[in-house]
């Protein structure tokens, strides 16, 4: 759609740039301008700048810029004429009439009309909920499930009285038909009579992503059935493009670069209520590639914390299966004793829900071990189940470069030969061409190598470690860049995949897994997949910085028993050199009390 240039400013006007940035990062005035971090890329100080006055953004950092529309094109994905519609609804500036048919004009008073509707019953609910004696038994509920005052109010939780006409009388009396009741599923019809959808149920509202209301879930308190009654679908609920809280978790999914997919409305609003934003949930439907796509425009990763019961690891897998072909890095979250996240939460709190979240592991990893975990692997038996259950999902992962180290692990943990699995996988992958795998190669070669490979001492577990990480989060190097020395690696290969890394950060300022893979060598390739793939140590910048200090010891410390090697050789006939050698010893002896001295202090000092 074309717009008129007085149009574009009109909107461009109704749509004050701090405002409409606002709703994506936390702006903070400093002088003139107002500040946040870059939503554009991934850093730790605010360099992203908004002129209020000139309607323009900056970043210092990655250069992006623009004016309030390119903001929305670029954060949202949006075409021009998209950021021009999007914004003109958000300032409720309807579009030119003359760009419309007929048709669509009155489609489009209905939409706006159901909206309003769902929003005054929004309203209605949650009046009902906070201010009159009839939504007693709703405010009861939620705050024995745990929900705070400023919970309730956020989500706009309500309450439907126990009664059979109380939102249809009050409506129809403002003016609002039986049959839009109906349409919208807040009333019911029978014999010309209308009546309450929702009775006695305390009431969750659902949200499209623009903060308008689309439907409800509606709860019992008890034990009755059924459990929940949702809204049906109508031309403002469409339940295959709307996830529960996405509204409110966008933001948090897009600054953290992860979300996580839940199964009920109690387990987000949980989450939410107790400080764990990023969590989201489908509608008592299964997950679909449309909302699969929401998530995928704001971030890379998502995590699964369904049931973990064989319904639950079927919808995993069907999850998976949706979201391969985006690109997104799955995880899936099993809680201790079969708790749902909404009790785990309220049971252990917020943080060991993070931590929970934090070492989550990959698909691939969840599969194998919660398959070796129900089979004895030791039988034969036993190892064909197991490789049964892993290859649907090692046939869709894309990189050969985990699929390969993936196989490898598999073939330790089974104690088999690494080529039978491999002919397994080749025989999935011919009896399933629809998941689109690739044959590997079977080879002698392929050994035991790996396990002899895997780092034993602490050298080797922090070289992994730090190019792991490293490697997740390209972002971050900047800081650790000038503690690192590519000498400081003990193994060549693991060497060659830092030094393809720092090439490439000097070059380009960034890198990425893609990027570095594409320089190495067969062995330093083969290395990496090793590490990427290793049992997940949750690493955070703290521990980082501790491998690297560890590393710089065991480095100096290296060089110490050279030069006093030297220097000892030195002492027995000494030509001069012995009190340069012992010079140096002195020197790094200090740097090594130093480095000790910063180890000690710990983490929390960032080891600087
Ligand atoms: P759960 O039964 O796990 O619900 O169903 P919950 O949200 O955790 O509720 P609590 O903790 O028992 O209060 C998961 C989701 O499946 C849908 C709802 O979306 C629910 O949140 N569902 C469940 C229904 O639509 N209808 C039902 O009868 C049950
Ligand atoms: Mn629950």
């Amino acid at each position: 759609m074309r717009f008129s240039d007085e149009f574009i400013e009109q909107v461009r006007q109704a749509n004050d740039i701090v405002s409409v940035i606002s709703d994506y990062v936390s702006l903070k005035r400093r002088g003139s301008n107002f500040w946040a971090c870059c939503p554009f890329h991934n850093e730790k100080t605010a360099s992203f700048s908004v002129a209020a006055d000139k309607g323009f953004f900056y970043c210092f950092g990655c250069h992006a810029a623009g004016d309030v529309f390119k903001f929305i094109m670029k954060r949202e994905n949006l075409t021009f004429g998209e950021a021009v519609q999007r914004l003109a609804e958000r300032a409720h500036i309807p579009l030119p009439e003359a760009e419309r048919t007929e048709e669509e004009k009155k489609r489009d008073r209905m939409r706006q009309r159901l909206f309003s509707i769902n929003e005054m019953a929004c309203s209605f609910f949650h009046n009902c909920l906070v201010k009159t004696k009839y939504g007693e038994p709703g405010l009861a509920y939620f705050k024995q499930r745990g929900l705070t005052e400023q919970t309730i109010r956020d989500f706009r939780l309500g309450f439907a009285p126990d009664s059979w006409n109380k939102l249809s009388d009050a409506f129809m009396k403002k003016g609002i038909s039986g049959k839009e009741l109906v349409k919208l599923g807040l009333a019911k019809e029978k014999n010309g009579r209308y009546y309450d959808a929702f009775r006695n149920r305390v009431i969750f509202p659902i949200y499209d992503g623009r903060n308008r209301v689309v439907g409800f879930g509606g709860r019992v308190l008890g034990d009755s059935k059924p459990k929940y009654l949702n809204s049906p679908e109508t031309p403002v609920f469409n339940k295959r493009q709307i996830l529960f809280a996405f509204n409110k978790a966008h933001r948090s999914v897009y600054s953290e670069g992860r979300a996580v997919l839940v199964e009920g409305y109690m387990d987000v609003v949980s989450a939410h209520n107790r400080g764990v934003t990023n969590v989201v949930a489908s509608l008592g439907t299964s997950f679909t590639a449309e909302q699969a796509r929401l998530l995928q425009r704001q971030a890379k990763e998502l995590i699964l914390a369904y049931d973990m019961d064989n319904a639950g690891r079927q919808a995993t897998l069907r999850a998976m299966e949706i979201v391969r072909t985006l690109g997104m890095n799955i995880r899936v979250l099993s809680l201790p004793d079969g708790k749902d996240p909404d009790e785990y939460i309220n049971a252990h709190g917020e943080a060991a829900f993070k931590e929970a979240l934090a070492g989550a592991p990959n698909v691939l990893d969840y599969m194998l071990y919660t398959s070796l975990r129900e089979n004895d692997a030791a039988t034969l038996e036993g190892k064909s189940a197991v490789t049964a259950a892993v290859m649907p999902v090692l046939v869709q992962t894309d990189s050969p470069i985990i699929v390969e180290a993936f196989m490898k692990k598999m073939a330790e943990r089974l104690q088999i030969d690494e080529n039978a699995v491999r002919s397994e996988y080749n025989a999935y992958v011919r009896a399933h061409p629809e998941a689109g795998g690739r044959q590997v190669v079977i080879s002698r070669a392929v050994s035991r190598q790996n396990a002899a490979a895997r780092g034993v001492n602490s050298m080797a577990v922090a070289e992994e470690n730090i190019l792991r990480y490293l490697l997740e989060h390209p972002g971050f190097y900047g800081s650790v860049k000038e503690k690192i020395v590519p000498t400081y690696f003990t193994d060549l290969k693991r060497r060659g995949v830092y030094e393809k890394i720092d090439r490439q950060h000097t070059a380009n300022g960034t890198y990425s897994l893609q990027s570095v893979q594409e320089e190495l060598t067969a062995e330093e390739s083969e290395e990496l997949a090793r590490i990427m793939v290793l049992e997940d140590v949750p690493i955070d910048e703290h521990v980082l910085f501790d491998y690297v200090l560890r590393f710089q010891l065991a480095s100096v410390q290296a060089e110490y028993r050279v030069h006093s090697a030297l220097a000892a050789e030195y002492s027995v006939h000494d030509d001069g050199r012995l009190k340069e050698e012992l010079a140096i010893c002195k020197e790094l002896n200090e740097k090594i009390k130093q480095l000790i001295l910063s180890a000690k202090k710990g983490a929390h000092t960032n080891g600087n």
